[in-house]
């Protein structure tokens, strides 16, 4: 792009963004409050100039500004954006920090950074003394680091002032309803198709104008783009295209793991004649706004963690919006002027699977990572700490049972000094727990990878062509007999060093269907977790110990040591049973090297749960029953109700021995079961 379009870009050349015209009242009542609410339209300037203000008004003298977000795609973007606007360099004087991706340093001022980037900061340094001010900015979005970071501050602060800018006029909307989704329709196949049809009928009769997609994750949006492109090109424009000042279309994808180069070109205004069309997560709703959309194509869906409490089991699914979401979504299509909202979803489905707003994060995924924080933060009692909304009681109980199962905190709900390792690590505590046991076995470099790797976007290419589709399957079998088959997450670490010792990694990648970008992620989250490790074994009480196992085995050993929560025992025919007390019935993936042997074994161990027709296992290995039987019991030892009296309060050493005494019988009984069997 040519300097003069960039400048182009920055809306407030032309006409001030309307917060501007409250920036004097804006810097006042950051000066005068301790605690601020500060509400606005959305795109009317709040992430983006308000540091700024903030920094010209000095507030930089005495410790930096912080800017937190709950994406780490907006956090980068926005950082990008900031700096460009005050001429500064980013990763200097403006700089971002999101999990594996630090662009700051010591002379940042403006630190824009994920709200996990934050709590760990808070971790360190409760008292952030480095910083003169925090915002934390799209806490209407409830994110679960957000609801935290706020509890944390609220204990600090009370009584907030609130200031409110004057809300920016936006033009009306028209909203229609589709007829291709329906109340039993989730299969995305179905979706992507029919948002395909619809933007290309926009395309070819509408006014100028750029479209806006809706879909839920990279692979479907990846797959949307493959089709926009292959029909975009057939399209007659002598006959098809209704406004002739709209020719060609242009297609850009948006979601969480992309490069920044692509992401900043979606900021870039169209040039004449071409029509934009960005293809985008639900992060385009309120986080990111892009200029000149005026069609909006609603998928209906989204990608959303949820605790499956039936399973016990936290699961990316994909799930209708809420009402509210969906009148958000359309919403960034009236900006500029005018502008329509094609809802693929039909009435019916409307009123009967979308709910009125989305529950907060805090309530519907699993506060294992945040209940350990919490803990090494000092907040013992962790059901009463002042939540802006409280979670449901049993799944704080489930966190302190899956931490108390990792040996992270003990029965009287202390952090041990293993949680106190596992907390430095930005990984689900199971994972972690594999980690530490590697380095604790001195090979560390078995599961860094593997954690790595488990870490970024998915490395498999599937192609939305069924010719090629075949290709990159026979190709991802290779692989995976190469590392000797019949083991996932052994897949994982040999394509790890396969990609990081050829000589041409990006072809050899390409060659073999897998994602180069995620894979040169991989390595860079390796190298990070390692210099983490690095730091916590030089402590001397680093718990290391003796192998004396089959090296063979050496791999899924220390996985069992993280994932004995995640083991299931063959059931009736294909089906395989969970062992943590839930028992679910679950399958396992036909991505998994394992799927088509799946008689030979009788035990397995998985990384995650998807629930389409099925609920399937993926990433899949064989184990053997020994190598659990000694950390199976743990599932079952304790009594929430019991660990609930420990959040509550300090345990007296008479209660505490009289739960053991209760819970050594208990298990006197089981062991005189199981040799009975
Ligand atoms: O935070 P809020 O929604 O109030 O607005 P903002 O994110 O600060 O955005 C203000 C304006 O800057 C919007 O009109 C965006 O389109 C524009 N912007 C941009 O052009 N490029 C970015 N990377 C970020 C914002
Ligand atoms: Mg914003």
């Amino acid at each position: 792009m040519s300097k003069s379009s960039r400048s182009d870009c920055k809306e407030s050349d032309s006409e001030p963004l309307p917060i501007y015209h409250h920036k004097s009242k804006l810097v006042r009542a950051v000066k005068d409050s301790a605690f601020l609410v500060v509400t606005g339209e959305t795109g009317c300037g709040k992430t983006t100039q308000l540091p700024q203000y903030l920094y010209e008004a000095g507030f930089c003298k005495n410790g930096k500004i912080g800017i937190t977000q709950p994406r780490r795609v907006a956090a980068i973007t926005v950082a990008q954006r900031v700096a460009h606007e005050m001429r500064l360099t980013l990763g200097k004087e403006v700089g971002y920090q999101v999990r594996f991706d630090d662009c700051t340093t010591e002379e940042t001022e403006v630190k824009y950074m994920t709200d996990g980037c934050l709590l760990r900061e808070v971790l360190a340094d409760p008292a952030l003394s480095h910083y003169s001010v925090i915002v934390l900015d799209e806490v209407h979005e409830r994110s679960l680091n957000t609801d935290i970071l706020l509890g944390l501050l609220k204990k600090v602060f009370s009584n907030p002032d609130k200031a409110s800018e004057g809300r920016r006029r936006t033009f009306p909307v028209k909203c229609s309803f589709g007829s291709a989704v329906g109340p039993k329709d989730t299969e995305s196949s179905g979706y992507v198709k029919e948002v395909v049809r619809v933007a290309l009928d926009v395309h070819t009769s509408e006014m100028a104008g750029d479209i806006l997609i809706f879909l839920t994750g990279q692979n479907e949006i990846e797959r949307a783009c493959d089709i926009l492109y292959e029909k975009a090109e057939t399209i007659d424009y002598r006959f098809d295209v209704h406004d002739q000042t709209v020719e060609g279309l242009l297609i850009l994808p948006l979601y969480g793991s992309m490069p920044t180069d692509q992401q900043r070109q979606i900021f870039q205004p169209s040039s004449r004649g071409i029509r934009k069309c960005v293809v985008a997560t639900n992060i385009a709703a309120t986080s990111l706004t892009i200029t000149g959309i005026k069609y909006i194509i609603d998928s209906g869906f989204v990608k959303q963690l949820n605790h499956n409490s039936r399973i016990g089991l936290d699961i990316l699914e994909v799930v209708p919006i809420s009402k509210s979401e969906a009148q958000q979504r359309a919403g960034r299509a009236g900006r500029t002027s005018a502008g329509k909202c094609f809802r693929i979803y039909n009435n019916d489905f409307w009123e009967k699977c979308m709910p009125e707003y989305t529950v907060p994060e805090i309530q519907r995924t699993s506060l294992t990572g945040v209940v350990l924080t919490l803990k090494c933060l000092g907040v013992h009692d962790v059901i009463r700490f002042p939540y802006l909304d409280s979670p449901e009681e049993r799944f704080i109980l489930e966190a302190l049972k899956q931490l108390y199962q990792f040996d992270a905190i003990d029965r009287r709900g202390k952090v041990t000094k293993l949680g106190e390792l596992m907390v430095e690590f930005p990984l689900h505590p199971g994972l972690t727990r594999a980690v530490l046991k590697a380095a604790s076995y001195r090979c560390p470099d078995l599961m860094l990878p593997v954690a790595a790797m488990l870490s970024v976007e998915n490395i498999f290419i599937r192609p939305g062509h069924s010719q090629k589709q075949k290709e990159a399957d026979e190709r991802h079998r290779a692989l995976a007999s190469k590392s000797g088959g019949m083991n996932d997450f052994a897949t994982l670490l040999s394509i790890f060093h396969f990609c990081k010792s050829s000589e041409k990694p990006a072809a050899w990648c390409k060659e073999n269907w897998i994602h180069w970008r995620a894979l040169k992620s991989a390595f860079s989250v390796e190298t990070q977790l390692g210099e983490i490790l690095y730091r916590l074994q030089q402590r001397s009480d680093f718990p290391f110990e003796s192998f004396d196992g089959n090296e063979k085995n050496k791999l899924r050993l220390c996985l069992c040591a993280g994932y004995f929560t995640n083991v299931a025992r063959r059931s009736i025919g294909k089906a395989f049973c969970t062992m943590d007390g839930h028992g679910s019935m679950v399958h396992i993936h036909p991505s998994s090297a394992l799927f088509e042997n799946e008689k030979d074994f009788d035990w397995v161990m998985f990384n995650d749960v998807l629930v389409t027709s099925k609920v399937y296992i993926r990433t899949v290995c064989p184990i053997r029953y020994e190598w659990v039987k000694d950390l199976l019991p743990k599932l079952h030892e304790v009594d929430v109700y019991e660990l609930s009296n420990v959040a509550r309060e300090e345990v007296t050493e008479e209660e505490m021995a009289k739960w053991e005494n209760k819970e050594a019988a208990k298990r006197r009984q089981e062991a005189s079961a199981e040799e009975a069997m």
